[in-house]
């Protein structure tokens, strides 16, 4: 008996694929590869550089094999077309801003894939990425992440200890608790801008605007913007956004979106994307 054919409510599905590389002494490997390995490949030589290139495709799924886009697709059309163009440019101009090389790196990936692709992200660090979305072109995405640590408690004035005791559990504890909160900016820029984008001064703003005035202080009590607003995660990403939005364009960046995250598992970004 054959597989049955799935009919989906909604025809259209978001693919998502990562391609880990190392940029080193070995460039003939590049276009040899049939396989994407966890660790990267090619793997580190000497003192190259490893990058991330992720894929995001959008299409409707073979009803019968289920199959959208044979990821091996997306990993030739990164390993063939991106790759090559990032190993140039290293070679030939390695102080280029890497968002003015996101439209060629979208091109030479969609091209292979049909003209599927959704959003294209180049992982630059763990904590470092530019990306280009197929409807905010030719405008990109520039992510930097930051760190501050905070105490805070849960707790609503207005509700009785019992009802704030029931909602937030040990998060309403008298003294409060601690966590490393982790804030990822993203912010778009306009490669052909006259005006060059700096993350140099992204990252003065953010750490002048959020870090300096959150990290390690009581967020109930040290800061004034949550004197009447429960300091959760939400609250917290809403309340940075509506801090840096104005110093970021003061500075002549235009504030796309801040994530918080409380912990590993939990974050909230703002505005949602
Ligand atoms: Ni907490």
């Amino acid at each position: 008996m054959g597989l049955a054919a799935i009919a989906y409510d909604c025809p259209m599905l978001l693919l998502t694929r990562t391609v880990r590389f190392c940029l080193g002494e070995a460039p003939d490997e590049l276009t040899s590869a049939r396989h994407n390995t966890f660790a990267a490949w090619p793997s580190m030589s000497g003192l190259g550089r490893y990058y991330e290139i992720e894929v995001r495709c959008v299409g409707e799924a073979d009803p019968r094999t289920g199959y959208f886009l044979d990821i091996r697709e997306i990993d030739e059309a990164v390993r063939g077309g991106a790759i090559p163009l990032i190993a140039a440019a290293i070679r030939s101009d390695p102080a280029v801003d890497p968002w003015s090389l996101l439209a060629p790196l979208f091109a030479a990936v969609n091209d292979r894939v049909g003209g599927r692709t959704r959003e294209l992200t180049w992982r630059l660090t763990p904590f470092h990425s530019v990306s280009l979305e197929e409807h905010s072109m030719p405008r990109c995405i520039v992510r930097q992440h930051f760190e501050f640590a905070a105490s805070h408690r849960l707790n609503c004035a207005d509700l009785s200890p019992q009802e704030n005791r029931r909602l937030f559990g040990k998060c309403n504890n008298d003294a409060g608790h601690g966590h490393n909160y982790r804030v990822e900016v993203a912010v778009l820029i306009d490669p052909a801008s006259p005006r060059p984008f700096h993350l140099g001064t992204l990252e003065a703003v953010v750490n002048r605007t959020i870090v300096d005035r959150f990290d390690h202080r009581y967020l109930n009590v040290d800061c004034p913007e949550f004197a009447h607003v429960n300091p959760s995660v939400e609250n917290i990403a809403r309340i940075s956004h509506d801090l840096l939005k104005p110093a970021l364009a003061q500075a002549g960046l235009n504030l796309r979106a801040v994530t918080i995250w409380e912990t590993d598992k939990t974050c909230c970004t703002y505005p949602a994307e």
